[in-house]
């Protein structure tokens, strides 16, 4: 094409992009979802948006867990250039709600019924001193262990249940070749296994240590058995351990080359755009111990009140993502369970059934989950992530060490109710 003509072209393109930007209205959306199903999962409510003729502006800041998004979004706050909606999960909620930075979705919530739609638990999490300030799109279970069921077949091994079960699984499957468990050492993925091993000692350790920080709790030898046992399974996870996105792992399963990976099961979508079929290629149990409770997070999107006039375009959004299809659609791709009280169980994987099961069972089967932002505050998960790491990395750091020095954290900072 000749030069004019080409600039003709792009000039008509770009025009009339401009124009049609213009009429819509758009939000720009910050999130942290970037592997293969997060876009996939992203990109449906962006076309059931534009459905609604209002445009989605992608900010998404690639980090696993959303630490360098949440640093993102405080530095855009300061440059007064906030997006209009971000994904902001758990106790960030409040924290922003209570700095009056959040837009209540008192009215949504109203007309769309959500104090019947949503699980009890779902309805707290996104309220803040009586009023609304998110819209919840899908409960993540964090204890899932996922194992391939071809490895498992090969050296004839059930999946196991227990820690103690585990080692002698993961003893068969090195023997044969095989790494028994994919693991990165990223701070978030490292934390996220901790804190299953935690639970794994008992839910009451759990409470205690992570939502309640009872100084007694860090003095528990049950807290010592956690650090060790995360030590000792340094050895089933291949060599070196490397430093790399979850998705990586997920891989490492997917080709058989590791026969399991504790994860949320954000994994489980992962696997299934790759090709796996859940319960042929691929199962997922409870990781080992922890089978009676739903460690769990909870995604959400807030709506920031930077432009008055696009509030209606922002209360469109939190809608949609209540009405029931995107909740069917957008969890299945995505390997969480819809918010519901009363979603379409038949069209879930069996994963997917269990995990709804579970969590809409009690209160007291639902653990929040420390890492992924559920159970206490940022500055102290982000201290506890971050000394977890320090410990999974340095051989050198005793377990009474590590103990004294998270439970120093945890009284360090008082806890903001
Ligand atoms: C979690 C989030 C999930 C998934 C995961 C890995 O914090 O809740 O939706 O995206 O991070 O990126």
């Amino acid at each position: 094409m000749p030069l004019r003509k080409a600039l003709a072209a792009l000039c008509l393109t770009v025009c009339c992009g401009g124009a049609a930007m213009a009429r819509e209205q758009s939000l720009q959306v910050l999130h942290w979802w970037k592997s293969t199903s997060e876009r996939k999962a992203v990109d449906l409510i962006a076309q059931r948006l534009g459905e609604q003729d209002i445009g989605w502006r992608d900010g998404m800041i690639p980090s696993g867990s959303g630490v360098g998004a949440g640093i993102v979004l405080r530095s855009r706050m300061l440059a007064k250039d906030a997006p209009e909606v971000a994904q902001l999960n758990g106790i960030v909620i409040r924290d922003w709600a209570r700095l009056n930075l959040l837009l209540e979705l008192d009215t949504v919530a109203a007309a769309g019924h959500w104090n019947k739609l949503l699980l009890p638990t779902v309805a707290s999490t996104i309220q803040y001193d009586g009023h609304v300030y998110a819209a919840p799109l899908g409960i993540h279970r964090i204890n899932t262990l996922f194992y391939n069921r071809k490895l498992l077949a090969r050296v004839g091994q059930p999946v196991p249940t227990t820690w103690q079960e585990f080692e002698r699984v993961a003893a068969r499957l090195q023997q044969a070749g095989i790494v028994p468990l994919a693991q990165s050492s990223e701070p978030w993925q490292v934390a996220t296994l901790f804190e299953t091993l935690v639970l794994a000692e008992g839910v009451d350790l759990y409470r205690n240590l992570f939502q309640k920080r009872s100084a007694a709790a860090y003095a528990d030898p049950r807290l010592a058995a956690a650090l060790a046992r995360l030590r000792s399974t340094k050895r089933w996870m291949g060599s070196p351990i490397q430093e790399r996105r979850w998705e990586g792992s997920v891989r490492e399963v997917a080709e058989n080359r590791a026969a399991m990976m504790v994860m949320g099961d954000w994994a489980k979508g992962e696997l299934v755009v790759r090709g796996l079929a859940v319960d042929e290629d691929f199962g997922c149990a409870a990781s080992p111990g922890t089978a009676r409770y739903h460690l769990y997070n909870i995604d959400t999107l807030s709506m920031l009140g930077t432009h008055p006039e696009l509030r209606p375009a922002q209360e469109k959004l939190a809608a949609l993502a209540l009405s029931p299809a995107v909740q069917a659609d957008y969890n299945h791709i995505k390997g969480s369970i819809p918010v519901l009280r009363n979603p379409a169980l038949a069209k879930m994987d069996a994963c997917a059934r269990a995990s709804w099961k579970l969590f809409a069972s009690s209160a007291e089967a639902q653990v929040p989950s420390l890492v992924h932002r559920m159970a206490t505050d940022e500055i102290v998960r982000d201290a506890i992530v971050a000394e977890v790491h320090r410990f999974f990395l340095d051989d050198s750091v005793t377990v009474a060490d590590a103990q004294r020095r998270l439970g120093t954290i945890a009284s360090t900072f008082t806890k903001t109710k």
